[in-house]
């Protein structure tokens, strides 16, 4: 437990929690969850579901009609077969990382992940009693981790190789070639390879991908490990539902882990998670997703007005990871000045890179625009007032 490190957001938050109590009005540009609710259809999904009684558990891979349903979508979307077998239904992204991790890693044995990256990352890597073995990503590289890169960094330790595309913290992709270029990197190691695909859908500049559909993969890479979430495109954070999709030969063991630790993701919200995929649903979806993208470009023209760096610009997820190191040397004390003097909440890169985070800050656009024009008006007049 004393390697598991704290989130030190939480301590910002703490502070704007405290705000708030004493009557300041705090606009949230730190959380990174959407501030639209789950679609309506959803909604009505799981009210059928609950007058209908579906409360006990389910298997521990998920109902097969959910699984049916993502094995259609990527048929559909990205010409990839996936048979239900290969699909674990999980309780959000979270516990996909968590037995995969479980599963894959050994004790003392390394993974490999870019710093920044998802913090939580670590710590499912130091749960299975692993070391997380950080990259140092810069801008240049759009703070995601080159092939050369894994492969320099890779040594017999290593186990495997932890990536997310679209970024949390920084929004940004990696392209196809380099990612199967890493894919290629884990085959010749016979590493693993972890693909979190929470942002698949939010995605701005180019269309969305999938690891599943990699040259590499087609070509009999076997140790791809994709996993995605209910979460975020479909704004259903609270309703803790994500799925995995793995490789036809550990299928059966992931399922034994999960039938120990989870027994199942909850019932109701599979039953309801099924109306995701109809038409109606995602044309809904694909509306915010435009809303996102407009807010997105809002928040880097008025950065660019203010003279804060965006390094590397985002093309997915719903974060800007702004450099301020021309303001402040710490980013920490940067977004406690920011949020006692305005009313701002903006996390610091602390927690995403345990390298360069003093640099860096996390805007979170997952605010509608009325709260990201005032939110950024008062940012520009606390850079000037000082
Ligand atoms: C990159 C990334 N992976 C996983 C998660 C966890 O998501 P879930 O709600 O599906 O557990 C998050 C949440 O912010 C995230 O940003």
């Amino acid at each position: 437990m004393s390697g598991i490190e704290p989130f030190y957001v939480m301590e910002v938050l703490k502070q704007a929690h405290r705000l708030a109590e004493k009557g300041r009005n705090v606009i949230h540009l730190s959380i990174g969850e959407p501030d639209f609710q789950a679609p309506p259809s959803v909604v009505q999904a799981l009210t059928d579901a609950a007058h209908a009684g579906h409360m006990g558990y389910t298997n521990a891979k998920g109902l097969l009609g959910l699984r049916e349903k993502i094995c259609a979508f990527y048929a559909k979307n990205f010409h990839v077969t996936v048979s239900p077998e290969q699909i674990l239904i999980t309780t959000g992204a979270s516990a996909a990382l968590t037995l995969a991790c479980l599963a894959l890693v050994e004790a003392g044995s390394d993974v490999l992940m870019p710093d920044p990256s998802y913090p939580c990352n670590r710590h499912f890597v130091a749960a299975a009693d692993g070391v997380a073995r950080l990259m140092d990503c810069g801008p240049e590289t759009g703070f995601q981790p080159t092939a050369l890169q894994v492969e320099q960094h890779w040594n017999q330790n290593t186990r495997g190789l932890m990536i997310a595309s679209p970024a949390n913290p920084t929004g940004t992709r990696i392209a196809a070639d380099e990612l199967n270029a890493m894919a290629e990197v884990c085959r010749k190691k016979q590493g693993f390879l972890i693909v979190d695909e929470i942002y698949q859908g939010l995605v701005y500049d180019r269309p969305a991908e999938t690891a599943l559909a990699l040259p590499a993969v087609a070509s009999g890479f076997e140790d791809l490990i994709v996993v995605n979430s209910f979460s975020k495109y479909f704004g259903m954070t609270g309703w803790r539902l994500g799925w995995m999709v793995l490789p036809e030969r550990l299928a059966h063991d992931f399922e034994k882990l999960a039938q120990n630790l989870s027994i199942c993701a909850p019932t109701l919200a599979q039953h309801a998670a099924m109306a995701c995929f109809h038409e109606n649903t995602l044309a809904l979806c694909e509306e915010r997703k435009t809303l996102f993208q407009n807010r997105r470009d809002f928040i880097l023209g008025a950065l660019a007005d203010i003279g804060v760096p965006v390094p590397a610009k985002p093309d997915g997820a719903f974060y800007v990871y702004a450099d301020i190191s021309a303001f402040s040397e710490s980013s920490v004390q940067w977004c406690s000045d920011l949020l006692n003097a305005t009313g701002v909440c903006i996390v610091p890169g602390t927690d995403f890179s345990v390298l360069n985070g003093h640099r860096y800050i996390r805007i979170s656009y997952a605010r509608d625009m009325p709260d990201l024009e005032k939110g950024m008006s008062l940012v520009r007049s606390f850079i000037q007032q000082r």
